[in-house]
């Protein structure tokens, strides 16, 4: 960042008439949002850009400084693509480091350009841009993470693993549900993403400061411009919410935690004491000193966004409180959360896409693993109510019994005999132990949203679709 000296010691050229002094170095630290604003740039431009076509439209300002404008900004839009463009602390932010450039390429039009606006109208319609951009950026990278796990599913719709509570041995589940699960997360997160979009979608350009303009403007011609359904119908509520960012960083928080979720299943997963899972070389690193380790460190890492994407939200919920109509300058602390909490979250879900597209289920472990912890109990109790018409409550009792007796002579149910279950209740017969197998199992649970390979396949296709 280098400061235009002229710029730091005298007062502001865009308000210097109230005042004889520049700012204080302080003054100007504290108040300067350039450092991070200025990721702001194609946006700011793109919106100064609309509003000088529509100050020529309605006659404001000529055609021919509208022009000028026009291409002015895209000059400087070039330098600071290039990387060329000098910004400067002392224009404060984006939208006075744009316009000062614009003044030394066109001149005197330059001066036209803040007709009918104030950078109030323009941060909240930068910033708007911005976060509708990551949205978009969020679904992609939501619907390529679907599209991995979709893989994982179809490969193993069949395959069995036990399925958890309170991470003991359930049920016996099978693969492919497991990973639709997550999907069907990612579907709501999907979701929540493109409900703040649709609702995001009014342009505040035009709101001016607070209360308007007496300018003949036409804001509808921005708002389309800018790909807004509408402009926003108060001004007041345009320049100071920022609830689009919150919903953006809410939406994001939500999705953030079932990434951590899933991450904690992989690290889980893949240590040597369960093998469920193997990850890849590519998304994995090693210990300097303990040359046999192979860590899940990526997936601790998505772990981990949540904190400071939720973080975020809380930073900015408790910016945003208590702020009276209509800007305050807080607003300007609205930025850099939003900032973090987007780059974070696009690559927690990059990173969680490589890693579900490189790893390899190990359906032997899978498979051993599932049918230990007496998994089929239900299955065993379920046939005791079927097929002796008894009480649900009183085929648990014996089925527990059966669990208990097993569990002292240290093997599974399916290893007991006919005689030891008839000891316990004389009318089991050996068709029982057709219900004792864990494929059995999972292929019996075929009520809707069962985790029946059959109903797996169904759900895989359904997704299919959507995603198309
Ligand atoms: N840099 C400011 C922000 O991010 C722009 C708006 C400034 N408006 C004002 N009235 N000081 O919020």
């Amino acid at each position: 960042m280098t400061d235009k000296s002229s710029n730091a010691q005298s007062s502001n050229a865009m308000w210097g008439g109230r005042f004889a002094a520049g700012p204080d170095a302080i003054m100007e630290a504290i108040n300067a949002s350039i450092g991070f604003d200025q990721r702001m740039a194609a946006q700011d431009i793109a919106g100064s850009r609309a509003h000088a076509a529509m100050l020529a439209a309605t006659g404001i300002v000529s055609d021919s400084d509208a022009e000028a404008m026009r291409e002015g900004l895209l000059t400087v839009l070039s330098e600071i693509e290039a990387g060329s463009f000098e910004f400067s602390t002392a224009l404060e932010d984006i939208h006075m480091n744009v316009e000062a450039r614009l003044k030394e390429i066109i001149g005197e039009p330059a001066g036209r350009l803040h007709t009918a606006r104030s950078r109030n109208d323009q941060v909240a319609t930068d910033f708007k841009l911005w976060v509708r951009d990551q949205i978009d950026a969020a679904i992609a990278g939501i619907e390529a993470l679907i599209a991995a796990l979709l893989e994982q599913a179809e490969a193993g719709a069949d395959w069995v693993m036990p399925g958890f509570t309170h991470l003991q041995t359930a049920q016996p589940v099978t693969w492919g549900h497991h990973m639709m699960a997550y999907v069907e997360m990612l579907g709501r997160d999907r979701s929540r993403f493109s409900d703040a979009r649709a609702r995001m979608n009014e342009s505040p350009l035009g709101a001016a400061a607070l209360a308007g303009t007496s300018f003949p403007i036409d804001r509808e011609m921005t708002a389309k411009a800018l790909g807004f359904d509408r402009p926003a119908a108060n001004s007041l509520d345009a320049v100071s919410d920022r609830d689009f960012a919150l919903e953006f960083l809410a939406a994001s928080s939500i999705c953030a935690m079932h990434l951590s979720r899933f991450a904690e299943e992989l690290v889980i997963w893949s240590s040597a004491q369960f093998r469920f899972v193997t990850l890849s070389d590519r998304f994995s690193t090693g210990s300097s000193i303990m040359p046999q380790k192979k860590n899940p460190d990526a997936a601790e890492l998505i772990r981990a966004k949540i904190g400071r994407i939720f973080g975020a939200n809380v930073a900015l919920m408790t910016v945003m409180k208590g702020l009276p109509l209509a800007y305050s300058k807080d607003m300007q602390e609205d930025k850099e959360q939003v900032f973090d909490a987007a780059d974070n979250l696009m690559l927690a879900l990059a990173a969680m896409e490589g890693m579900v597209r490189d790893m390899s289920a190990n359906r032997e472990s899978l498979e051993a693993a599932a049918g230990s912890g007496f998994s089929t109990a239900t299955d065993l109790a379920d046939w005791l109510v079927r097929t002796l018409n008894m009480p649900f409550r009183d085929a648990h009792h014996v089925t527990g019994s059966l669990v208990a007796m097993a569990e002292s002579r240290g093997c599974d149910l399916p290893d007991l005999s006919l005689e030891d279950m008839q000891s316990v209740h004389g009318a089991i017969t050996g068709d029982v132990f057709g219900v004792l197998g864990v494929q059995n199992s999972v292929a019996s649970r075929t009520s809707y949203g069962g985790t029946a390979p059959l109903r797996v396949r169904e759900q895989i296709a359904r997704w299919k679709e959507v995603l198309k």
